[in-house]
């Protein structure tokens, strides 16, 4: 069965941290993956996740089996975590909710669904974008179609143009949105953009699809979801996923959340809970509970709640102050430079404006390692790799100017 298998296409991530790993420099940087680290380099576990593990070990509680759609408990808090107590889709019972392995599973499941549902329907996906979403939308036959939403090289905004290519959605075409900093480019929508985007929605019949994965990284836990609370005041329907993986700190152990919310005259929404059932049971069968247990061991104990606020919004501030270093060391090493866009900007990631050879040459030269569309990750990154960053960006940039002024010699 696999002998004959060969050649089987890398995929570019993967060929990123192999080149990583194998790189033998003491100093190389690793950009690449999305985790938050402090200053000594670790990715630390949460003092809340750690005292609601201790919790639940002491209550010794039973691992048998559970509904495919998870834990009940962790996806009502999720909910009320996204759309906070007193949201109309959680008053008026329009949401139907499974709590997956992370939200990978659930954008793949959510796919899935929506596609088993109408076949027809293309995924309309934002320009740069996280490349895992073309896979597990492709993956579900879902056919992709692509909106231009920010222009890497001159870090600007393409809303305009976002516009414009969001007007040819047809009725139940699914529009993906990231609900905050957005993976890869840090951008976001102000949330007159949001209303915009939603009456677009709502005037084609296209059903948004929003991907929250950083909620409380952005500028707060509340704030970072004000436009998609918006978004579902406006339309009929929607599917939502969130991640627990970087807000709780808890990548490893897949925790997500996928909700769908029905149309106000939704005939029959037991059957919805039954195909979003039948459709993860296909899927994986069921998630593991561990991650899901702890979240909701937090978000039902209110000092544990208090606590994990408190440090989430520490890691919040610890991204924007590294996010404010960027910005000063590129612009002490290239004088003529705005990096404004940096603190403007939300959460993990930016992409630095340059060219995919000049991402290769710093990588060669400087041991950085930074994911496609030049993705930083600057709640990875301490003063010195700042500084580094900061000279392997001057670089490219002026050996980018020497080859203009000879061209045009
Ligand atoms: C935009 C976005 N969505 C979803 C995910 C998936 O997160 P997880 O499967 O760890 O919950 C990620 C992870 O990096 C992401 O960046």
């Amino acid at each position: 069965m696999f002998k004959d298998l060969c050649n089987y296409a890398n995929d570019p991530i993967e060929a990123l941290f192999k080149r990583l790993a194998d790189d033998t420099d003491p100093h190389k940087i690793d950009l690449g993956i999305g985790v938050f680290r402090d200053d000594s380099g670790r990715v630390p576990v949460m003092q809340s996740v750690r005292l609601a593990e201790q919790q639940l070990f002491a209550r010794d509680l039973p691992k048998s089996y559970m509904s495919p759609l998870g834990n009940a408990d962790y996806c009502r808090d999720m909910e009320r975590l996204a759309f906070g107590p007193d949201h109309p889709v959680l008053a008026d019972g329009r949401i139907i909710s499974a709590q997956t392995p992370g939200a990978g599973s659930a954008l793949r499941a959510g796919a899935e669904l929506a596609h088993s549902l109408s076949p027809d329907s293309v995924v309309w996906v934002s320009e740069p974008v996280w490349g895992h979403q073309l896979e597990f939308f492709e993956k579900a036959g879902v056919q992709i179609r692509k909106y231009r939403y920010y222009d890497q090289l001159n870090s600007v905004s393409q809303f305009e143009k976002m516009q414009e290519d969001l007007r040819a959605m047809k009725a139940n075409d699914l529009l993906l949105l990231h609900g905050c900093c957005h993976n890869p480019t840090g951008h976001d929508l102000n949330i007159d953009q949001w209303r915009i985007v939603a009456e677009l929605t709502v005037s084609t019949g296209a059903v948004p699809f929003v991907d929250v994965a950083y909620q409380g990284f952005g500028a707060g836990i509340e704030e970072d979801v004000a436009g998609m609370r918006l978004l579902a005041e406006i339309v009929p329907q929607m599917l939502l996923t969130v991640s627990s993986s970087k807000s709780f700190g808890i990548y490893r152990e897949r925790a997500g959340l996928l909700s769908v919310i029905v149309s106000p005259d939704a005939k029959d929404k037991e059957s919805v809970r039954r195909k979003l059932r039948d459709t993860v049971r296909q899927l994986y069968f069921m998630a593991p509970d561990h991650g899901a247990a702890v979240v909701h061991e937090i978000l039902s104990t209110p000092e544990l709640e208090k606590l994990w606020r408190q440090e989430l919004n520490a890691i919040r501030h610890h991204v924007v102050n590294m996010r404010g270093a960027l910005r000063k060391s590129i612009e002490a090493a290239n004088p003529d430079f705005d990096a404004s866009f940096l603190v403007t900007q939300k959460g993990m990631f930016s992409c630095l404006p340059i060219s995919d050879d000049e991402q290769r040459l710093i990588e060669q030269q400087f041991h950085i390692y930074m994911l496609p569309n030049a993705r930083v990750n600057a709640a990875a990154m301490n003063d010195t790799q700042s500084a580094t960053l900061a000279e392997a960006f001057a670089f490219v940039r002026a050996r980018r100017h020497a080859r203009a002024k000879q061209a045009s010699a």
